[in-house]
């Protein structure tokens, strides 16, 4: 048993994981000391990587250290062989995150070690999206019939792949906003608003961080100028709708998508949000595990 996309989940397994992740709020797990988990990064990362620790370790899982740059990959090992490697060792659970769109089509059915996406790509971003979804149910409750926009560089960015998939399932209104250039031609069905309407009709703006490493930034705008015409401006903020939200996967590009200030408002989820990240992943770790356990069980019976 894998989590890689938001495509293999029904729309009840969504709301297993979000009230798994609301339970472990107040609960703490037994521990599992006869688990092991290891964290390939393959792409930088700071919340992701650390927060699957954090979960790892909360639920008293034994978690294994792995750098990239002095693993065996360097020596041209593929990512099968290190896999199946962990796999021989004993490795239960591997997160991944690597730049290879669906690296895990290659894996999936090779290996009984189970597989958490932690990112692939321009493609999918499972633990973001959940947390966010998190973020999203615990302010409102609700998914049906609320405004989310999703403004930036979408093309990039595979948050908002992942987010506006499952946004939609759950029954949201998602818009886009952002410069013409960034739109992604796979998610022309979603309509596209300005900045400037966005903020008076979205109950959640999720800003996504320019992606600098994935295109060249400034081709056709400054920093300046992409904050004036497509980001958050502290006039921009005043005219939002009363309870709505800001949201932000982070690393955020202070001054760039978001003004400075609004980091912190009163507004901002963004560091709700990496709260609700270890949660989120010890659900997101919990599941896997029990229908990994399921499996084993139906194999021996
Ligand atoms: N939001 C997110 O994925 O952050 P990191 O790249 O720091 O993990």
């Amino acid at each position: 048993m894998h989590f890689l996309t938001l495509d293999e989940l029904t729309v009840d397994d969504i709301y297993e994981v979000l009230h798994q992740a609301e339970a472990l709020t107040n609960h703490k797990p037994l521990p599992r000391p006869d688990l092991y988990a290891v964290n390939l990064f393959f792409e930088n990362s700071t919340r992701t990587k650390c927060s699957f620790e954090m979960a790892q370790r909360k639920l008293g899982m034994n978690v294994l250290s792995f750098e990239a740059g002095t693993a065996s990959i360097s020596k041209g090992e593929s990512l099968y062989d290190t896999v199946k490697t962990l796999e021989a060792i004993g490795v239960d659970v591997a997160v991944i995150r690597h730049s290879e769109e669906r690296y895990f089509d290659a894996l999936k059915d090779k290996v009984s070690i189970s597989l958490i996406n932690g990112g692939d790509g321009m493609g999918h971003h499972p633990s973001q999206c959940m947390l966010d979804l998190l973020t999203i149910y615990q302010e409102f409750g609700d998914f049906k019939g609320l405004n989310v926009t999703i403004a930036g560089d979408i093309r990039h960015s595979r948050v908002a792949r992942s987010n506006t998939y499952a946004l939609k399932r759950l029954g949201a209104n998602v818009s886009f906003s952002g410069p013409a250039a960034w739109r992604d031609p796979d998610l022309e069905d979603i309509s596209f608003i300005e900045m400037d309407q966005a903020v008076k009709e979205s109950d959640v703006l999720m800003l996504l961080r320019v992606q600098h490493e994935r295109h060249a930034f400034g081709e056709n705008f400054t920093k300046l100028e992409y904050h004036n015409q497509y980001g958050l401006t502290l006039e921009r903020e005043k005219k939002m709708k009363k309870n709505s939200i800001i949201m932000h996967p982070a690393p955020v590009n202070r001054g760039v998508e978001i003004a400075d200030e609004l980091v912190e408002c009163e507004r901002s989820r963004i560091f709700k949000q990496m709260k609700n990240g270890v949660i989120t992943r010890m659900a997101m770790l919990q599941y896997v595990l029990a229908k990994r356990e399921e499996t084993k069980h139906e194999l021996i019976n």
